[in-house]
């Protein structure tokens, strides 16, 4: 596969774009504003520059990468591409409204993937009809580094759908990939989002501080990131996500959101990317 969409240049897109074009494909970021677009692509330039000054990747490949790269508005630069994968907010009617313009927008044999972390990939796909071609690829954040890929088929989805979607992952992108259900959360958050969610409680109940709680998972259990340093850095708002989606799939009293994560949210208080969160940034 060598032409691929990217639904959304936020730090997910954004990431997967860069894995892509750096693997070679020819890939188109799709935004709803320009200005978002043009700002997906300031993203991928400075992950690369980043990777460069790593040296990580050369200069003239990071150039190659970013010349393989378009953004655009419009979902008709979608009708010759491959594989399109959707990396939007992590809102179920929105998804399933992409995936039905995709439909529209794309060839029948184009490959439509979702890169949500937790909503079960059957609700996104019967918003086409022809759920066969609808597989779940979800990346970990920051997707230039991380090397887990999970790959989930559901009830309808071709096995060469996802036999494709494997090969592409791991042959062109180098990275390793996982098969999981169609449950919500998959393997790594249907673990990781109670333990993040224990770590709030643990927080909000006044027992350790941040830095402490922090400085133990990193130091006991040889973690590379603390649980609320982690949490500032997926975004409150995704986990709030994640969690609302454990809870309504699987309904266990322990994965009911804690109230500080929703309180918040309320406050806009989502971590890095708005400068606090469980810290000041
Ligand atoms: N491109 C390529 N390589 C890069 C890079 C880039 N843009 N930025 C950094 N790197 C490389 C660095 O060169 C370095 O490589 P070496 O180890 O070979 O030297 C490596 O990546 C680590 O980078 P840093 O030294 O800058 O940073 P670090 O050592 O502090 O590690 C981290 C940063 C990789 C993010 C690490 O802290 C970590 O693994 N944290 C946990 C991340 C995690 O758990 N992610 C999953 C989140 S959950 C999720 O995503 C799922 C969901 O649905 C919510």
């Amino acid at each position: 596969m060598q032409q691929i969409g990217v639904i959304g240049g936020g730090t997910m897109g954004a990431g997967i774009a860069e894995v892509c074009a750096k693997a070679g494909s020819d890939v188109v970021i799709v935004e709803v504003k320009q200005e978002f677009a043009d700002a997906a692509r300031s993203r991928v330039e400075k992950s690369l520059a980043k990777a460069v000054s790593r040296n990580k990747l050369e200069q003239a490949d990071a150039d190659a990468a970013l010349g393989r790269l378009r953004v655009t508005t419009d979902y008709a630069d979608l009708a010759d591409r491959e594989l399109v994968i959707e990396a939007a907010p992590e809102i179920e009617e929105l998804k399933r409204k992409i995936f039905a313009d995709l439909e529209e927008a794309t060839g029948p044999n184009t490959i439509l993937a979702t890169n949500t972390s937790s909503i079960p990939i059957i609700k996104v796909a019967t918003a086409t009809t022809t759920p066969e071609r609808v597989v779940g690829v979800h990346f970990f954040n920051p997707v230039p580094v991380m090397p887990l890929v999970e790959i989930i088929s559901t009830l309808t989805t071709a096995p060469e759908t996802a036999d494709a979607v494997t090969a592409y992952v791991k042959d062109a992108l180098g990275k390793n990939p996982v098969n999981a259900g169609d449950r919500s959360g998959f393997i790594v958050n249907a673990l990781l989002i109670p333990y993040l969610c224990q770590a709030i409680r643990m927080y909000d109940s006044g027992y350790a501080s941040a830095e402490d709680i922090d400085t133990a998972m990193k130091g006991g259990c040889g973690y590379p990131m603390g649980p609320l340093t982690l949490l500032d850095t997926i975004g409150l708002d995704v986990t709030l996500s994640a969690a609302n989606s454990l809870y309504e799939e699987f309904a266990e009293p322990h994965l009911a959101p804690p109230a500080l994560l929703r309180r918040m949210v309320d406050a806009g208080r989502l971590g890095r990317k708005t400068g606090r969160g469980f810290y000041t940034y």
